[in-house]
C-alpha cells in the first residue's frame, strides 16, 4: 500500500472515531476499539545465515510509518493487527554482493491486559501471534536474479499504554518476529535467510 492511501486510512479512521465517540467516559477495556500509530524499526538479528555454499548474510535496519488497529473482547482480552509501509533493507552476501529488498510484515497478535479494567494510567500488555512478510524489489548489485520466498512465523509482543485521556495513550511496543525466507539466486535454491527481527514502534494510541 503506498503511503498517501495509508495516511488516508488513518485520517479516514480518526475521522470515524471522533464522529462516533460519545462524551460518556470510557473505561480502558472491554469493547474499545483501537488504532495506534507511529514510527517501527526492524532490527533484524546479527547473524542471518549463509546462502550461496557459505557466504555469511547480514541484513541491515530500517524504520519506517507503521499503525495498528485491534479491539478488546474483554477488560483483559484484544486483538491487534499490525500493518506499515513496506520497509526497505540492504543486505551485504558475504564480500560477493550487496542486494536490497522490500518487504511487508502483517502481524496479528492475541493479547492480554494484565490492568484491563482498571483505573491505572499504566496499561502493560503482552501478545502472541502469527506474522506474514511477503518480500517484494528483490535486487543483487551482482548481475543476478535474486528471490526471497515469504515467510510465515510466529510472533511475540510486549507494549505499553500511558494513558493521557479516555481517548489519547502515548505507545510504545515491541515484537520479535520469526522471520526465515527460502532464497533463490538465478532460479536456483542458494540456502536460507533468517531475519528474525526485533520490531520497536513508538507512537500514540487511538481508542474509542
Ligand atoms: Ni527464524
Amino acid at each position: 500500500m503506498r503511503k498517501s492511501a495509508l495516511t488516508t486510512l488513518i485520517a479516514a479512521s480518526v475521522a470515524a472515531a471522533a464522529v462516533t465517540a460519545s462524551t460518556q467516559a470510557f473505561a480502558y477495556g472491554a469493547g474499545d476499539f483501537f488504532t495506534r500509530v507511529g514510527v517501527a524499526k526492524v532490527e533484524p538479528k546479527s547473524d542471518n545465515g549463509t546462502i550461496l555454499g557459505g557466504a555469511e548474510v547480514e541484513v541491515e535496519d530500517d524504520s519506517a510509518f507503521a499503525f495498528t488497529l485491534g479491539y478488546r473482547f474483554t477488560d483483559k482480552l484484544g486483538v491487534e493487527l499490525l500493518a506499515a509501509e513496506p520497509f526497505d533493507h540492504d543486505f551485504q552476501v558475504g564480500n560477493i554482493t550487496g542486494g536490497s529488498t522490500e518487504h511487508l510484515p502483517p502481524t496479528l497478535t492475541l493479547q492480554y491486559y494484565p490492568l484491563g479494567g482498571t483505573d491505572a494510567y499504566v496499561q502493560p500488555y503482552m501478545g502472541v501471534g502469527v506474522n506474514y512478510t511477503k518480500f517484494s524489489d528483490e535486487e543483487l548489485d551482482a548481475d543476478l536474479s535474486v528471490e526471497l520466498d515469504d515467510s510465515w512465523g510466529a510472533v511475540g509482543q510486549l507494549g505499553v499504554d500511558l494513558l493521557i485521556d479516555d481517548n489519547w495513550a502515548l505507545n510504545g511496543a515491541v515484537w520479535y518476529m520469526d522471520i526465515d525466507s527460502d532464497v533463490k539466486v538465478g532460479g536456483a535454491d542458494a540456502g536460507k535467510v533468517e531475519i528474525d527481527p526485533v520490531v520497536v514502534m513508538g507512537g500514540i494510541s487511538y481508542r474509542f
